[in-house]
């Protein structure tokens, strides 16, 4: 077993190696910006190992949390997290490549945590390769993602100083609002909040 983190009383365990993205710096930066922030129809994209979804939907004011990923062994990670924390009536899970299972479903709140590191060939794997130049997934689901918010909504993203990505692009649709910058050894990390202009 691998090393046991803490966070709000509740113990994750990392997952195994299946290739599902287990808990990391990047998924808690996220979750303690979602955290009483969050309500309503949450979507959980990339969902991986489920922490992000789960822990939505144990909060007070979300109704339903959808997990979606584009690997099906994430989903059944995700889901047995789900049933473990007794939250499995909350949800819905969902195997696509971004938006694609979705049809026009809107959520108040997106969070998403992408992948974002340089493609390296065959090896890649979907929880960390984000394309050739690491951010091109999120510009995917920034292209669309403002179609799936209903009025009022946000995002919670995270984004890495390796990805490079440039912020201006972004805020041509988005008013972006940096939460919180954590400086890692290899890089830096961003959590934000994207609310359509
Ligand atoms: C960095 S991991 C984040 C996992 C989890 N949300 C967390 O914070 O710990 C990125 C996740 O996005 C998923 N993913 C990658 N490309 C995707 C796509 N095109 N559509 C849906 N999910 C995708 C990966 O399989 C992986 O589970």
């Amino acid at each position: 077993m691998g090393e046991v983190t803490l966070f709000s009383n509740r113990v994750y365990i990392p997952t195994a190696m299946t290739g599902v993205y287990g808990p990391a710096e990047d998924s808690f930066l996220l979750l303690r910006h979602a955290i009483g922030r969050i309500k309503g129809a949450v979507l959980d994209m990339g969902t991986g190992s489920g922490v992000l979804a789960v822990e939505a939907a144990q909060e007070p004011g979300v109704t339903s949390v959808f997990a979606v990923d584009i690997d099906p062994e994430a989903l059944r990670v995700a889901r047995g997290r789900a049933e473990a924390a007794g939250v499995l009536g909350k949800m819905v899970f969902t195997v696509g490549d971004l938006f694609e299972s979705l049809g026009d479903a809107r959520f108040d709140w997106i969070l998403f945590n992408p992948p974002y590191l340089p493609s390296e060939g065959e090896t890649d794997e979907a929880s960390w390769a984000g394309g050739e130049v690491g951010y091109e997934v999120f510009l995917r689901f920034l292209a669309v993602a403002e179609e799936h918010l209903n009025p009022g909504g946000g995002i919670i993203a995270v984004v890495s100083s390796r990805t490079e990505l440039d912020l201006d692009e972004v805020e041509r649709k988005y008013n972006v609002e940096i939460l919180e910058e954590l400086p890692l050894f290899f890089e830096g990390l961003y959590c934000l909040l994207l609310r359509p202009l």
